[in-house]
């Protein structure tokens, strides 16, 4: 069986043996746990001076292997064209655009020099997944080094329409080096439509989609597949941890202080991309408009900090401390606060046991890739007493979770009303939607998500194998 590499810009943090919280970390380090092997990545350091050297780690079945990135690299390649660049333009915030050609070469070069890095330690036989926007370029890297194994990718976020990418200068750069992978992965049946549509009208290229299985695409002289695999997590594992975090200390402490009041729960980075100010004003709305509620129900956002060295994310902070000052000295009284926001991190098993203490699950992004959160708040219920998911229409979750209360990120007044019925919602009811999105998750758990692509990256190969012998054969 061949070797699998995983390439990701970040690797999960190996000294605790995997990650806490965040969609791709989780996802990919759930998914290598089984098969083993090795992920490259970065290491997380930016080095003041001296030359970044790999650092191998073994860890059960999972090699790590990781590199520091000397500030220039780190501020051009990810804090400059990765989040300043595709991270907005990919989430469709093209007002938050920024692009400077000093950082897409420095995007390039660090592609190419960790590509370098890679291939020493590469075998023939290896099977390479390259994950989300950091690496777009790594396969035409690899491949300008001679590398001829099978080179998936996969975008954990969303893949925006063409209108959106055409604002990003170097579009077509971007888009020719996907196409030297060998499988292109979307989360959404949406993002692989808007890929397609940028091939056929924009790169002169053409799609053909299959009744069963990936689309072939052949643009910039190359021919490759492409198709939707939503990421899932185990279902079943989160409902250990909720249930086994629901007996700590802290989430007995925290339960206590509400004293019986109906609890909201939203767990997310602080990013502009999770529509966090327009939640904190349909919360706000919701005590408006149904006075019962006030002191009846608290509201906890945990946000801890990411890229907190980037200007448009201490904007974020900014405006989300004064919504919650401002909305908290509306409401408050001496023995409630309505909005408890927190800007730190916690343990996984802590945020699954307080999703399963909560009454509504409320993840309302502007745009998301997929949205773990999401499914991992699904997980964590109670069958017998489950809360409910207020969803946003414009989180690829939402594609899987029809039982959700599905709602437009941007209507204030419609996400309070869905705040309203959550909370009332009978029993019955409740646990109908429940038992419709885990028999969803538990279909397309992590697993399946990493089978599916490994299949159609290594099963595309076999069929090209076969087609050359044929051809040999003929001549
Ligand atoms: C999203 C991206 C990941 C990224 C994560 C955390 O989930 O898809 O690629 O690792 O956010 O962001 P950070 O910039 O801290 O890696």
């Amino acid at each position: 069986m061949s070797r699998l590499i995983i390439v990701s810009n970040r690797v999960a943090p190996i000294s605790e043996g995997g990650p806490a919280a965040g969609g791709l970390a989780v996802g990919v380090y759930d998914a290598l746990k089984e098969t083993g092997g090795m992920w490259f990545g970065w290491s997380g350091d930016v080095l003041a001076s001296g030359q970044p050297q790999i650092q191998l780690e073994e860890r059960g079945p999972v090699t790590f292997a990781t590199i520091g990135l000397v500030r220039r690299d780190y501020d051009q390649y990810y804090r400059g064209f990765s989040n300043a660049t595709l991270w907005p333009a990919f989430h469709y915030r093209a007002d938050l655009i920024q692009y400077d050609r000093h950082d897409f070469e420095g995007y390039w070069r660090v592609n190419e020099w960790l590509a370098q890095q890679l291939v020493p330690l590469l075998r023939e036989d290896d099977v390479i997944w390259v994950h989300d926007y950091h690496l777009i370029p790594f396969a035409q890297a690899l491949r300008a080094q001679g590398v001829k194994n099978r080179i998936g990718f996969f975008l954990h976020i969303p893949f925006p329409a063409s209108q959106v990418l055409l604002a990003v200068p170097p579009h077509r750069l971007l888009v020719e080096a996907l196409c030297s992978f060998d499988l292109l992965g979307f989360q959404t049946e949406p993002d692989l439509r808007a890929f397609c549509d940028y091939v056929v009208n924009e790169a002169h290229g053409e799609v053909e989609h299959a009744a069963k299985g990936p689309s072939t695409i052949r643009a910039f002289e190359r021919t490759l597949r492409a198709a939707a695999y939503p990421i899932g997590i185990y279902p079943d594992e989160i409902a250990q941890l909720a249930k086994a975090g629901a007996r700590g200390k802290l989430v007995r402490t925290m339960k206590a202080t509400l004293h019986e009041r109906k609890l909201i729960m939203s767990v997310d980075r602080l990013d502009y991309s999770k529509g966090l100010v327009e939640r904190f004003r349909a919360f706000e709305r919701l005590l408006d408009h149904a006075p019962a509620y006030r002191n009846n129900v608290s509201f906890v956002q945990i946000a801890p900090p990411t890229r907190a060295d980037m200007h448009a994310y201490q904007d974020i902070r900014l405006q989300l401390e004064g919504e919650s000052g401002r909305i908290n000295g509306r409401f408050a009284e001496l023995d409630w606060t309505p909005i408890r926001y927190i800007h730190r991190q916690y343990e996984r098993q802590v945020l699954a046991a307080l999703f399963r203490e909560s009454h509504v699950g409320y993840v309302t992004p502007l745009r998301d890739g997929m949205n773990l959160v999401a499914k991992e708040y699904v997980s964590a219920q109670d069958p017998d007493d489950p809360g409910v998911l207020v969803l946003s229409c414009f989180a690829g979750a939402a594609q899987e979770l029809e039982g959700a209360l599905i709602v437009n990120p941007i209507d204030i007044d419609g996400m309070a009303e869905a705040l309203a019925t959550g909370l009332a919602m009978p029993a019955a009811e409740r646990r109908a939607r429940y038992r419709d999105m885990i028999a969803q998750l538990r279909e397309n758990n992590v697993s399946v998500w990493r089978d599916n692509f490994l299949r159609d990256l290594q099963g595309g190969g076999e069929k090209r194998r076969a087609m050359r012998a044929k051809s040999a054969r003929k001549t």
